[in-house]
């Protein structure tokens, strides 16, 4: 054979790897509103980067007789966004269901391993009926393998997950060890056992979509961190996430590219805060007037709202904001607002992205629930993140920082690099009525007038406790600032912080209240 009959040959299988499981399984997969496991890569890659590894690579076992399959339902490599160097891969319902199997598997870890190698992110489009059943105990071992690279990439590289179809069985594991999940609804599932299984063994009836939807685990579960409507949508919002975040835990995050003036004040954030404590009011209002051109990327919006968590940039430096939301509970921390957020501020100390923390909260929440559910060891999840994080970490109380929840949001205390109080700030144990009732409940008892007596100490216990004057008197917050000067501040701080060094003790890992 010539070298030209040569290159047809290779043209010809080029092109037989290209065709996954065939027209018709391709047209059933566009008719759910889905892309193809290429387009997918398409969408997702700057146009004309990704270079394909391991086309070649075949199915070890094949229905076909001898004919191959090449690629074993996935499509593996890697590609660009915005430029920078991302490794991907991409399964292929198409092929036995995108069921992994030893060679699929095999193709991963090659990948993970490169993305780790050459510090680059790993993103997986994942549309997989789990364990390929034909191959056994091998494909188990192959996701052994998988589950074991994804451990040892934590907190090394970012790892996306995007579920773009049915993941069952081991199929959700390495999205759930991984750093974000993207989901779409109507058409991504997780569970470990679907909705046949459950009915066999514990007699209820549940949809795919209450089971496993994306709503479900992006409101219910918290699996899920990112829904949208299309699989456009969602590929479209992971390119984006790669404004904030960098490409290896010994990277910089990258500059925002906004034109928002480093020294704007902002008038309406005198008239954020209401004159009632107990009003609500909502902390994105803060958060967007503070963060350069209100461009806010927030973190599982859906889970519990109580707390705010999401990627910004600030006078162009990327930070990750937590925020107690005083329009949902009050901004209570709970067992759900406190998982939440400890994983987010884990994230942001693993890939050096500084911590800037907006505090409105009344304490944790009490109750049976609350207590039984493990708000000890789950609140203290949130306490040991702030507490091991040594990226900058910045404060702004805008108004109450009671009980134990003054310490845990990023306090001076714990290591707090810039903590600074609005004069609307409330910082002590708890409420002035709390404390009058514990502190002055006989006095108030004997009182000829008992309401006018607790009132009166009320106004007493406010006046001398209910602001940021006592912990500035002890330096506990470094300045008691006028809120419109909030972005200035912390962009200022920002700059004097990115020198910052800090460690912790050398350990083989600490033991996070799990
Ligand atoms: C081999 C599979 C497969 C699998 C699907 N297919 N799952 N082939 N192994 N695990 C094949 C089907 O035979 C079919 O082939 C094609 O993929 C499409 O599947 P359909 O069932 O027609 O599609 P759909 O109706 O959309 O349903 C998708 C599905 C369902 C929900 C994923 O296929 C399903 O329930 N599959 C089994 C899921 C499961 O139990 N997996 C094992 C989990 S155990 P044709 O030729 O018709 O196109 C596991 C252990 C790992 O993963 C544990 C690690 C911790």
């Amino acid at each position: 054979m010539t070298m030209r009959d040569k290159l047809d040959l290779l043209g010809r299988r080029r092109a037989q790897s290209e065709l996954g499981g065939g027209a018709a399984r391709l047209k059933a997969q566009h008719d759910k509103g889905k892309l193809s496991a290429r387009e997918r890569l398409d969408v997702l890659l700057d146009e004309g980067s990704f270079v394909e590894l391991d086309r070649f690579v075949a199915a070890r076992t094949s229905e076909n007789g001898d004919e191959p399959i090449y690629g074993d339902g996935v499509v593996t490599g890697y590609g660009r966004i915005e430029g920078r160097l991302v490794y991907v891969f991409s399964q292929d319902f198409t092929v036995y269901g995108g069921s992994l199997a030893e060679a699929h598997a095999q193709k991963i870890c090659k990948v993970m391993d490169l993305a780790v190698r050459n510090g680059a992110p790993v993103i997986g489009l994942n549309d997989s009926g789990g364990a390929r059943i034909q191959e056994g105990v091998v494909s188990l071992g192959g996701y052994a393998d998988i589950f074991l690279r994804n451990t040892l990439a934590s907190g090394v590289v970012p790892q996306i997950s995007a579920i773009l179809g049915p993941c069952a069985g081991g199929a959700v594991y390495s999205p759930a060890i991984t750093d974000f999940i993207y989901m779409v609804r109507g058409t991504s599932y997780m569970f470990v056992t679907g909705p046949n299984v459950v009915k066999t063994v514990t007699h209820e009836d549940v949809t795919m979509e209450q089971l496993g939807g994306a709503d479900t685990h992006a409101g219910t579960s918290g699996v899920a961190h990112f829904v949208h409507d299309s699989e456009l949508a969602s590929l479209a919002a992971i390119r984006e996430l790669f404004r904030y975040v960098p490409s290896n835990n010994m990277a910089d995050p990258p500059r925002g590219r906004g034109t928002d003036p480093r020294e704007r004040r902002d008038e309406a954030l005198l008239d954020v805060v209401p004159d009632h404590p107990n009003k609500p009011y909502d902390i994105h209002d803060v958060i967007r007037r503070v963060i350069d051109d209100g461009d806010f990327y927030e973190v599982q919006p859906a889970y519990a709202p109580n707390i705010v968590c999401g990627f910004a940039h600030l006078g162009g430096f990327s930070v990750g904001i937590v925020a107690n939301q005083p329009a949902v509970l009050a901004g209570v921390l709970d067992i759900a607002a406190s998982l939440k957020a400890a994983r987010f501020i884990r994230f942001c100390d693993a890939f050096n992205i500084p911590l800037v923390t907006f505090e409105d909260v009344p304490g944790f929440l009490p109750g049976v629930s609350q207590e039984h559910g493990g708000i000890i060891k789950h609140g203290a999840k949130l306490l040991y993140a702030y507490c091991e994080a040594t990226v900058p970490k910045l404060t702004v109380i805008t108004r109450k920082a009671y009980g134990g929840a003054y310490d845990v949001m990023s306090s001076k205390h714990i290591r707090g690099d810039f903590n600074v109080a609005w004069p609307t700030a409330e910082i002590a144990v708890m409420g002035p009525k709390g404390a009058v009732e514990i502190i002055y409940r006989k006095e108030i008892a004997a009182s000829d007038d008992p309401a006018a007596a607790m009132d009166e100490k009320v106004a007493e216990y406010t006046e001398r406790f209910a602001n940021p004057y006592v912990a500035a008197a002890r330096g506990y917050v470094d300045d008691v600032i006028d809120p419109r000067d909030t972005r200035p501040r912390l962009i200022d701080a920002l700059e004097t912080l990115q020198g910052k060094r800090d460690r912790n003790p050398p350990k083989k890992h600490g033991n996070l209240p799990l």
